[in-house]
């Protein structure tokens, strides 16, 4: 697999448009699933953090002077083959360090401690007991609740580090060199079944690397829009918006830095929901004051889809497509300095733990071929690229953009089209559009919208018989899905209230012509996925 750390990461690392905070702290990740949470917790804590894999190079750690360095977990054993490690100079660059798990290991590792395999391994809720009164665990009582998951343990500390914390299977759960900052904890402080370990991170941060909480979106927005301006000084940007959370939020950002040297483009497929385009328009030409430049280009997409009914073939011709269109559009514009997309953290990170299903499921849908040789020319701009989703949505909050548009769910880029199952036409996407409004419009009324992650109806070109009036009728099913999720890795289905459903079902089969029966999807994400197609 190709790694975005090995195309991009060679150097120092690649801010784009972002002004670094003065004080941040770089997480080296060995591959746990939790190193995303560490930088997220940190940053809840008002302080910048970003992540870097484990191999990135000291040299470029030297000039990036970070205030504190994080060592992640990971799910290897320091005594397997190609276990990841780092080199010990790490240690001499004067900077705290928290080793988290395995970061623990490759601490005891360096300062030439000894650990082995343990008899038995230790996973989930643990009890600690906390020995002296390290500045780590100040404020905490002597025993903690903490998540532990290791399958080492130490069995001598280095020379010059105390034992601050020991377990029923760790004597050795926590250790500390006072004089160097350098501190390495057996249990996860992440994580919210630890306890306290927000008290350890702020303990870390603010005891002894002597932080301040000054991060926070507001600075976050002021040092974007100054690095977006150097950036692009009086060039133009093209961008693609497609009305939802990440490119409408990017759009309004860039807005507020370059005005209308922004160029957002909106396209129409044709396989958008009920008056989306429509709303698309009005909310970013009204309410936002953006200069929308609006290509209908439904009938063109449209004509390509006709008699296509395999699924891959109905994305392929969408992307493609949809490429042709929006450089035909900024052929239109003239020429452009720079291209920016709504690109965010989990998009471009790719962790070390390469077994994760992100990996294999999640395409880097902003980094297809034509893409990368921009970013390689310094000629894509990606201000959200360093967030996660929430803080995408706590930023747009911050920009002043509606929640309506902030917690809209996902919609695939390919539409409505991997929603009619098989052929795509005019006919049946006006029975979805129709069928999937009346699904939204309930759930919202029964006040569930933000409560499901993702809710939409699938056209099933099969046909049932049903009766109406007096007469037979032989018409089509509308399937209704609804997930809970987190991240759309895995999903639930929803257990939707039962009365909602029945007026969703009666509104749907009374109100739209063409349908005589209604479904409900009850399968969970794996095996089954979200979307149908
Ligand atoms: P699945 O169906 O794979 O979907 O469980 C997971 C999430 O991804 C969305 N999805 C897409 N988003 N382009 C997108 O931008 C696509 O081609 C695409 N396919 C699926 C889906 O709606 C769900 O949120």
């Amino acid at each position: 697999m190709q790694s975005m750390y090995g195309e991009k990461r060679t150097t120092m690392i690649d801010h784009g448009a972002l002004a670094l905070p003065p004080e941040r702290v770089i997480i080296l990740d060995f591959g746990s699933q939790y190193t995303q949470l560490i930088a997220r917790r940190v940053r809840e804590l008002g302080v910048y953090a970003e992540i870097v894999p484990y191999f990135h190079p000291l040299d470029d750690i030297t000039r990036e002077r970070p205030s504190a360095i994080i060592l992640s977990g990971g799910p290897s054993s320091l005594y397997e083959d190609g276990a990841p490690r780092i080199t010990a100079d790490i240690f001499d660059l004067g900077v705290p360090v928290l080793g988290i798990c395995y970061g623990l290991y490759v601490i005891v590792d360096a300062f030439k401690g000894t650990s082995q395999p343990a008899h038995s391994k230790e996973y989930g809720r643990a009890t600690i007991t906390i020995a002296g009164d390290s500045p780590l665990f100040r404020g905490l009582d002597a025993h903690q609740t903490v998540w532990m998951s290791h399958g080492d343990k130490v069995s001598a500390p280095p020379a010059g580090f105390a034992v601050l914390a020991s377990s029923d299977n760790a004597e050795t759960a926590a250790i500390g060199n006072d004089e160097r900052r350098i501190y390495g904890v057996q249990f996860h402080p992440e994580v919210h079944h630890t306890v306290n370990g927000t008290q350890v991170l702020k303990n870390f941060l603010f005891e002894i690397c002597g932080l301040r909480a000054t991060w926070s979106m507001k600075s976050f927005i002021d040092s974007s829009i100054e690095a977006i301006r150097a950036e692009v000084k009086d060039g133009t940007v093209l961008l693609g918006l497609s009305g939802g959370v990440d490119s409408s939020v990017t759009a309004v950002l860039l807005q507020k830095a370059i005005g209308d040297r922004l160029y957002p483009v909106f396209v129409n497929n044709g396989v958008l929901r009920k008056n989306e385009a429509a709303q698309v328009i009005e909310r970013f030409e009204k309410h936002l004051r953006l200069n929308l430049i609006y290509v209908d280009a439904s009938k063109r997409f449209l004509k390509l889809l006709k008699g296509v009914e395999n699924p891959e073939k109905k994305r392929k011709i969408i992307g493609r497509e949809f490429i042709n269109v929006f450089k035909e559009e900024a052929r239109k514009i003239g020429s452009f300095d720079f291209l920016a997309q709504g690109t965010l953290y989990p998009d471009v990170i790719e962790s070390v733990s390469t077994k994760g299903p992100s990996d294999t499921i999640k395409s880097h849908h902003n980094r297809v071929p034509e893409v990368l040789k921009l970013i390689k020319s310094g000629k894509v701009i990606e201000p959200l690229k360093e967030l996660f989703k929430d803080e995408v949505r706590r930023l747009g909050q911050e920009l002043g953009m509606p929640d309506e548009l902030l917690f809209r769910h996902p919609f695939p880029g390919p539409g409505l089209a991997i929603r009619v199952i098989g052929e795509v036409t005019e006919k049946r996407l006006d029975v979805l559009r129709e069928a999937d409004d009346i699904f939204i419009e309930e759930i919202i009324r029964a006040g569930l919208y933000r409560e499901i992650w993702q809710a939409f109806a699938v056209f099933l070109p099969v046909r049932s018989v049903g009766v109406m009036g007096d007469k037979r009728t032989y018409e089509n099913v509308i399937a209704l899905r609804a997930v809970t999720s987190v991240d759309a890795m895995t999903a639930d289905w929803a257990s939707i209230p039962d009365e909602v459903l029945k007026r969703v079902s009666n509104r749907i089969i009374n109100e739209v012509r063409g349908v005589n029966r209604v479904v409900y999807d009850v399968s969970s994400k794996p095996p089954s996925t979200i979307e149908w197609e």
